[in-house]
């Protein structure tokens, strides 16, 4: 089932999410294919829960945009435990669209999450996974990516969208 993605603006954006704390249920199961249906039909590779205006702390990620069924992550109570390296990278947020902007980001990462059952994994990323799994990361902590701009881009971009939501463009 596609499920519905809120915009910039939302306070559910700007929430800190709440862990997940009821494991191996088929409404956990479908909500996170749900999730990633609805990530590929907006032509996304990250997609959390707080953008489906659920506050809780879950999200997934496929770099290879459904091109390979073994990308597919979904990340449950996730830590980011190192951070390693940086890279600089253009990233875009299907609750801010049409706005892309260069990001700094750790380049390598080590992660612990829960998959749906409650077990608890590690695993580490680097490059543009790195980066995905940081921007959905972020979004748990109700920080978007407009947050790691300049105060300059950031309101250019606040500018813009507010003439979008006035002329009833931002819904
Ligand atoms: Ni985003």
């Amino acid at each position: 089932m596609l499920l519905r993605i809120v915009k910039y603006g939302d306070p559910v954006l700007e929430t800190v999410a709440e862990p997940v704390t009821e494991f191996g249920t088929a409404e956990l199961k479908q909500l996170v294919e749900d999730m990633f249906e609805t990530m590929y039909a907006n032509k996304g590779i990250g997609l959390a829960a707080p953008q489906v205006n659920l506050s809780k702390r879950l999200f997934v990620c496929d770099v290879s945009a459904g091109e390979d069924p073994g990308a597919k992550l979904a990340l449950i109570n996730p830590e980011i435990l190192v951070k390693e390296g940086r890279q600089v990278g253009e990233e875009g947020c299907l609750s801010i669209p049409g706005f892309r902007e260069d990001v700094a980001r750790a380049y390598r990462i080590r992660v612990r999450a829960q998959n749906t059952d409650g077990e608890f994994f590690e695993m580490e990323a680097e490059d543009l996974k790195s980066r995905c799994i940081q921007h959905e990361y972020d979004h748990l902590n109700g920080i978007l990516f407009l947050a790691h701009l300049s105060h300059l881009k950031r309101d250019l971009i606040r500018r813009k969208i507010r003439k979008l939501v006035k002329s009833g463009e931002w819904e």
